[in-house]
């Protein structure tokens, strides 16, 4: 469930069975909503910041209340609904983020017997659409931890001034959970490599990457945040952000091969009203270069063309015009290519 953060202004007939709540998103829409089935009315008072889901904007949960009203640039999952199985193409990634993030989360007794710390960071690179948001929530997932993400240039964009705190913040809402994963996705927006402008423009920037290089050095990696972060620039990133016991371990993504994107369709048309033996090897061959999100554009677009017809299973043709439409046109806009270059 993604959540988006808003504000509770008012309660329209509290301590009733009729009770509404009035909550104001990012400062612009307003809504009179309810609750979600897992908030309990005694949990919400007005003025309370709340995350709320992003179709009906029902409460789902209560935010503390130190962090700052302005905090939304971030996506709260307490519960990520994402696990391995929903991971395709990233067999070797999967393992490595086992082994990195996972295993210390799940077992730290291992790393304090043989006296050793675990990595508190892991930077993941490669191509945008390549699952590293994805199997970042599967690894909440599966520590059974809240999952907080936060996109760099949103960051450093529309917090002018700010960027620090809503660091200092966002670690702070970390630390008061049981276990956190904190994903920071184009994190090249704040930690690309420092150079000046002569004009000071940059120093919010590297403000903003010194408090997190600051809050990296300060949590125990034995406890129970690690800090992910994402980017397709790693050639452009900070070397301090690097440095050994802070983002310790990298892991590459990379574009899916034959298997895993035979792997990747059969993931997207699995919830699919599809007729039966599609060959899905065979469109996985028809899209060689093709991301993770390239292939869910496919299914998507297959399913569209189904309803076009007015049918209601997808046909394997329906998936070859798809892959004509969608791989076709993707090629003229796609950002692998540039990424390919930087490496
Ligand atoms: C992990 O995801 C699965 C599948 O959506 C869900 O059933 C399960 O409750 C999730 N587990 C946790 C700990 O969030
Ligand atoms: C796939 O990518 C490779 C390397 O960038 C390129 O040489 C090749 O032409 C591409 N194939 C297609 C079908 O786009």
């Amino acid at each position: 469930l993604m959540l988006q953060v808003a504000r509770c202004t008012k309660i329209i007939n509290p301590n009733t069975d009729d009770a509404k709540y009035m909550i104001n998103v990012k400062q612009i829409a307003k809504f009179v909503v309810g609750l979600g089935d897992k908030v309990s009315p005694t949990d919400i008072e007005e003025g309370m910041r709340v995350g709320v889901d992003r179709n009906k904007y029902q409460i789902q949960i209560p935010l503390p209340p130190k962090i700052d009203p302005s905090v939304t640039m971030m996506t709260v999952e307490e519960k990520p609904d994402v696990t391995y199985n929903d991971v395709g193409g990233c067999k070797e990634q999967i393992e490595k983020m086992r082994e990195v993030v996972e295993l210390p989360m799940l077992h730290p007794e291992k790393f304090v017997k043989l006296g050793i710390d675990p990595p508190k960071g892991v930077l993941c690179y490669g191509p945008p659409g390549t699952g590293k948001t994805l199997l970042a929530r599967a690894v909440a997932n599966r520590t059974d931890a809240c999952f907080i993400r936060v996109i760099g240039s949103e960051l450093v964009q529309k917090y002018v001034g700010e960027g620090a705190r809503m660091v200092r913040e966002l670690f702070q809402m970390a630390r008061s959970k049981k276990a956190c994963i904190i994903f920071f996705d184009e994190v090249d927006a704040i930690g690309g490599a420092r150079f000046d402008d002569g004009a000071g423009g940059d120093n919010e920037v590297q403000r903003t990457m010194l408090e997190i290089v600051n809050q990296l050095d300060g949590f125990d990696a034995r406890g129970n945040i690690k800090v992910l972060m994402a980017t397709n620039r790693p050639d452009t990133l900070d070397p301090a952000l690097l440095r050994p016991g802070r983002l310790d371990r990298k892991v590459e993504f990379g574009l899916p091969d034959l298997e895993g994107r035979t792997q990747i369709f059969k993931i997207h048309t699995r919830t699919m009203n599809c007729e039966r033996d599609i060959r899905f090897e065979l469109l996985a061959r028809l899209c060689p270069n093709a991301t993770g999100a390239d292939i869910r554009s496919v299914c998507t677009e297959a399913g569209m063309y189904a309803i076009r017809a007015r049918r209601k299973t997808v046909t394997e043709k329906d998936f070859l015009d798809s892959v004509n439409k969608v791989i076709k046109g993707y090629q003229k806009f796609s950002a692998t290519p540039k990424y390919m270059v930087y490496n």
